[in-house]
């Protein structure tokens, strides 16, 4: 009788949830997009221990219910522990109550509203002190201090302007006028806002408007004629791919906050880009969603490499405290909260379609989902 260990080669099984069609496609395609060549790119390299990594693979269609039931079935039906996924906070919320009952682990890729936190999710997009501080000072800095927020009506849109209200406030502004829109608003739905923007004058409007409605959104701002330069629609989601969808002409001098553009230049991210054209087309232009679903593959195949199981709680604390040579440049996965210390970035988009810089941090800036260690002053400490 042979006493040595078995070698497996069966493959490392992982969940995958970004939606291929409905309103919320536009952005969460390019996730998958970056989700899927980080596994090509490790499995090219010989995979995880010797070990491919497969993908079990579901469209929700831009439902958050489904997130749900399709993470349910990962893990029940499938055998999975491990799900890469969800673009809306409604959508991680609809995963959250499964992944915390059946001990998984979501990786959630998408900059959100901060105040939370589930030792059953790694988070990798932005919190608020990692783009909301920095856009609001910003546009104060720039634009005036009269603010007009424009939402989609969920829970992002709702808490991230509760954040930003307290810091336009905290700083001697005002917000103007609030209003939210279905997710499935059209271009006409934005016509009597635009006309009560253009009663309230601001010196900025601060989008929370995600997928399709984006590009509604824009429109309807050029259809009136009005100046990005004098008053910019800014955001933390509009990103290249939105600008894509809506029109180089449209987008331009708009203003986003980010970890990450195409257009930041060096080495990793120049082969990061070419590397993503060369397998889904010259056309198609990476984004901080893209960025974000990407390296944290990468992460997880690091983390799983030392720990060999998929066991959540074996594996996540391999994971905590990870470090990876991101496309954005060098980040943490925070061991204090389990988000990410990023990268914080200010982008104008430019006639090509491009973010151009206009300020960025020194260093990754430490996630903070709570506000803790910030407080409300945007003044440079
Ligand atoms: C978002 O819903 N977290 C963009």
């Amino acid at each position: 009788m042979s006493t040595c260990p078995t070698k497996t080669s069966e493959p490392w099984r992982i969940g995958v949830l970004f939606s291929n069609t409905g309103f919320m496609a536009l952005i969460e395609e390019t996730q998958l997009r970056g989700t899927l060549l980080a596994i090509e790119e490790i499995n090219e390299a010989g995979g995880v221990n010797g070990r491919e990594i497969v993908p079990v693979i579901y469209d929700p269609g831009s439902e958050s219910a489904a997130f749900g039931q399709y993470a349910k079935r990962l893990m029940i039906e499938d055998g999975v522990t491990t799900i890469f996924g969800c673009y809306t906070s409604s959508s991680r919320k609809a995963v959250l109550p499964v992944v915390e009952r059946l001990n998984g682990l979501l990786w959630y890729p998408t900059l959100y509203e901060g105040f939370e936190f589930s030792p059953n999710v790694i988070y990798t997009g932005a919190a608020p002190n990692q783009n909301s501080v920095a856009l609001c000072r910003f546009l104060m800095e720039h634009y005036g201090n009269r603010f007009y927020f424009i939402g989609s009506d969920y829970i992002y849109p709702r808490e991230s302007n509760r954040v930003m209200r307290e810091l336009v406030r905290a700083n001697g502004g005002e917000v103007v006028g609030e209003t939210y829109v279905s997710f499935r608003a059209q271009w006409k739905d934005f016509t009597p806002i635009m006309r009560d923007v253009r009663n309230s004058s601001p010196d900025i409007i601060f989008s929370t408007v995600v997928g399709d409605a984006t590009v509604h959104l824009y429109r309807s701002y050029a259809d009136f004629g009005f100046d990005p330069k004098v008053m910019p629609i800014a955001s933390l989601t509009t990103t290249e791919a939105e600008i894509r969808a809506m029109g180089f002409d449209v987008g331009e001098g708009h203003i986003t906050a980010a970890p990450y553009f195409q257009g930041i230049g060096g080495e990793r991210n120049s082969s990061f880009v070419a590397r993503y054209k060369k397998r889904y087309g010259e056309d198609e232009p990476t984004n901080m969603c893209v960025e974000a679903a990407y390296f944290q593959v990468h992460i997880f195949a690091k983390a799983l490499e030392q720990a060999n199981s998929l066991d959540t709680d074996v594996l996540r604390p391999m994971v905590l405290g990870s470090t990876f040579e991101a496309p954005q440049g060098q980040i943490v996965i925070n061991p204090s909260c389990a988000h990410t210390d990023l990268w914080t970035r200010i982008g104008r988009a430019n006639r090509a379609g491009q973010f151009e810089i206009v300020r960025q941090s020194r260093r990754p800036v430490g996630a903070d989902p709570y506000l803790v260690g910030y407080g409300r002053a945007t003044a440079y400490a």
